[in-house]
């Protein structure tokens, strides 16, 4: 670590993991429930069980995204955190923001729009904490000796996911109106300016673990951002086939979201070229894995199981069925879940001076939860294809169709079982690791003495 202000990455990290293992909680409350064992219905009923998974799911990511800029920044930068006390403010508001909406949701505070369900006064709060955090990333970037390619596209990815987060709460009584601003977020970030951040955050690990030439690195991050938005923007159109707007959608969104696989494509080819290209190994070759590994699996999470349902007449069978549920699990998972685990991975050697990526517990964490995620997609995709067919094509009842499927729900669980385990071993070597008390090194301000100053390249 070369700034003292990184450490705070540590505090977002910490928050970011504590979220995720409740968000598993609940996806094992529902995999139950699916599996025709409701025991908890009184208590958390599907829909407060599925608003607060899926709500934690994108609140540990952003506390990642946070986290994983706190520390890149000020290196890109080359100074110390503008307002480093600011950044501890903003987690705190943060997570008080996010414990009152979870709160809320199980006393049936909320709004009842898929991912957007956080109640209106929330929202704000969110905005507003989400706008200190970008003030505070660029007054580091403006203010900094150095501004570089890859904090621009991370800045621009973080101020456009903050500003998307406004059309999301324009009032309307009209539901097609209320989905089609809904998508300018949901899709909008995950499909456009999530990529962003994904991209300069395996920009970042890629010019720090592969010793290839941040020039050659930064180029190629700039050919994925125009890839990205030019199948991404338009691609919003796959969400507009089916829900009362115009019919131009249908072709519009066909073609270019069958585009959209093209940049995480390129993302994966970059990684592992980069990889190849670099004659240096850095010794962290566990923040390799997650690294290479969240290219790939993003690029067969979203891309492939992207595209699999993405084609109108494919959609018209499979919309809002359990394949939706099984190309979300992979996606998320393989483009952001595993870019923040990646990061992290690549940080807490430098944050706090120990080395446990040398453990086999580094590799039993990635191999495990990696396994598992296949595995429950998998659980997904014969449940989905199972209910498309009962249910599209058949024509049985929605409620008797899920009846038929709740076998799907134990292999759920079974897969489930094996991918928290590999999490909780990653959170166990997170313990080990201990509180951020690496010491500042310094001696690295010299871009090609980047990775071997850091960690003793073998
Ligand atoms: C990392 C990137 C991605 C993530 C995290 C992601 C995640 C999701 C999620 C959570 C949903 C359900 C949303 C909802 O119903 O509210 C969804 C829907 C969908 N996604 Fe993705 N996705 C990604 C990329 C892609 C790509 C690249 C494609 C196309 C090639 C795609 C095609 C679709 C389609 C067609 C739907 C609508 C499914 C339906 O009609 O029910 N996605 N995605
Ligand atoms: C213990 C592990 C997990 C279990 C058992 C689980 C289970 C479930 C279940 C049963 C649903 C509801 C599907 C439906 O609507 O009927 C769901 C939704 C969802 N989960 Fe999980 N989940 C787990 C972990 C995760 C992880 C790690 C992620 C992200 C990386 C994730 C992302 C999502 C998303 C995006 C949805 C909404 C899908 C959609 O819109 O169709 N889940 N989960
Ligand atoms: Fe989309």
């Amino acid at each position: 670590m070369k700034y003292e202000s990184q450490r705070v990455a540590w505090w977002f990290f910490a928050t970011s993991l504590l979220l995720f293992t409740l968000q598993l909680v609940y996806g094992f409350i529902m995999a139950f429930a699916h599996a025709g064992y409701d025991g908890l219905h009184e208590l958390v009923p599907f829909h407060v069980a599925r608003t607060t998974h899926t709500n934690l799911l994108v609140m540990w990511l952003l506390s990642g995204f946070m986290g994983a800029s706190y520390y890149i920044v000020p290196e890109e930068a080359r100074r110390e955190l503008f307002w480093p006390k600011l950044a501890y403010v903003q987690l705190i508001a943060l997570v008080v923001v996010g414990v009152t909406a979870i709160v809320g949701f199980h006393l049936g505070w909320w709004e009842g729009r898929k991912f957007l369900e956080i109640p209106r006064p929330l929202d704000y709060l969110v905005v507003v904490d989400v706008l200190m955090f970008v003030v505070n990333i660029g007054a580091t970037i403006w203010t900094g000796p150095r501004k570089t390619s890859t904090a621009m596209v991370l800045y621009f990815g973080l101020l456009a996911t903050a500003l998307l987060y406004i059309p999301g709460m324009l009032a309307t009584d009209n539901q097609t109106v209320d989905s089609y601003w809904r998508w300018w977020v949901v899709h909008l970030w995950v499909e456009g300016v999530w990529e962003l951040i994904m991209g300069a955050i395996l920009a970042f690990l890629l010019i720090k673990l592969t010793g290839v030439d941040r020039e050659v690195i930064e180029k190629w991050l700039y050919v994925i951002v125009g890839i990205t938005f030019l199948s991404g923007i338009l691609g919003t159109g796959h969400h507009y086939y089916f829900i009362g707007t115009p019919s131009y959608w249908k072709p519009i969104g066909a073609v270019f979201s069958a585009l959209e696989p093209l940049a995480f494509l390129g993302m994966v080819i970059y990684a592992i070229a980069m990889l190849r290209k670099g004659g240096r190994r850095h010794p962290n070759s566990i923040a390799i894995y997650w690294t290479v590994g969240c290219a790939i699996f993003s690029f067969v999470g979203a891309g492939f199981l992207g595209f699999a349902h993405t084609l109108p007449s494919v959609n018209l069978y499979t919309h809002g069925t359990l394949v939706t549920a099984m190309h979300g699990h992979a996606a998320f998972w393989g483009a952001y879940a595993m870019i923040v685990l990646a990061m992290m991975s690549y940080s807490l050697p430098l944050l706090t001076g120990r080395k446990l990526y040398q453990k086999t517990t580094a590799q039993v964490a990635f191999w495990t939860s990696n396994i598992g995620m296949v595995a429950m997609v998998g659980a997904f995709a014969t449940a989905g294809v199972a209910q498309v067919y009962l249910e599209r094509k058949v024509g049985m009842d929605f409620l008797s169709v899920q009846k038929e499927i709740e076998v799907h729900f134990i292999g759920l669980a079974l897969a489930a079982t094996l991918f928290t385990i590999g999490v909780l071993v990653f959170i166990y070597d997170f313990i080990r690791y201990g509180k951020p008390v690496g010491e500042l090194s310094r001696s690295t301000e010299d871009e090609s003495a980047e990775a071997p100053a850091e960690a003793n390249l073998a």
